[in-house]
């Protein structure tokens, strides 16, 4: 089934601009949810990056198909996955010691809490998910992270949420630390966009 656009599932305007550039070339007009006119009250209940990204797409393309637009809608679920803490705050990492504290004091604990960490023990990564839900049902998910360490201390003013705590020891930098250009490139969500316009090239969207 043809699809007239494609519509994202976010109220960030970083993340629409990232999904504008990269999906440019597919010719499709993409939009916010905002502009498609649509919202929904999400309860993020799933266990997995994968069906958090897929509940979010659901809900906006159940609310799309009631109004009568054929879109594919497009959600991504993210987070920072420490090992020695068993891989938290994983899916909770933006509810992570309570969605309003700020991430001065989220960044502060987790330093606090690898004290005394030697570096090959602090590996981290982001992880990113993004699900499409087309207008016939058919789901998919593309997945990325990228590698690096929870630093010493809070390093860079770019960036946002964890970037601060999050070393890359293959640049020598803080995720932080990186032009917004440079960090769009390497990051879990740059690449698990790449990967899902690959899908859905092949799937003749
Ligand atoms: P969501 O996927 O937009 O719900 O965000 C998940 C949470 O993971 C964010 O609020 C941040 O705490 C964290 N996170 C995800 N990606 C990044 C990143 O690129 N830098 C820093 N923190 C991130």
């Amino acid at each position: 089934m043809k699809a007239d656009k494609i519509v994202f599932a976010t109220g960030n305007a970083d993340k629409m601009r990232e999904i504008r550039m990269i999906m440019a070339d597919l010719g499709l007009e993409i939009q916010s949810m905002k502009e498609a006119g649509v919202d929904a009250d999400i309860v993020e209940d799933g266990k997995t990056f994968e069906e958090n990204a897929v509940i979010k797409a659901s809900a906006i393309a159940e609310e799309l198909g009631k109004k009568g637009v054929k879109a594919v809608v497009l959600a991504d679920d993210s987070g920072l996955e420490i090992d020695y803490l068993n891989r938290e705050p994983g899916i909770y990492s933006a509810r992570y010691m309570g969605e309003n504290t700020s991430y001065a004091v989220k960044n502060a604990s987790l330093i606090k809490r690898l004290e005394g960490v030697p570096d090959e023990k602090r590996t981290a990564r982001f992880v990113c998910v993004i699900a499409a839900v087309f207008p016939d049902g058919r789901k998919f998910t593309t997945r990325a992270a990228i590698e690096g360490r929870i630093g010493y201390e809070e390093r860079g003013q770019n960036g946002f949420g964890y970037d601060p705590i999050f070393y890359l020891p293959e640049y020598g930098l803080y995720s932080a630390e990186l032009e917004p250009e440079e960090k769009n490139r390497i990051s879990h969500r740059g690449k698990a966009l790449e990967e899902m316009k690959k899908v859905l090239k092949q799937e003749r969207l």
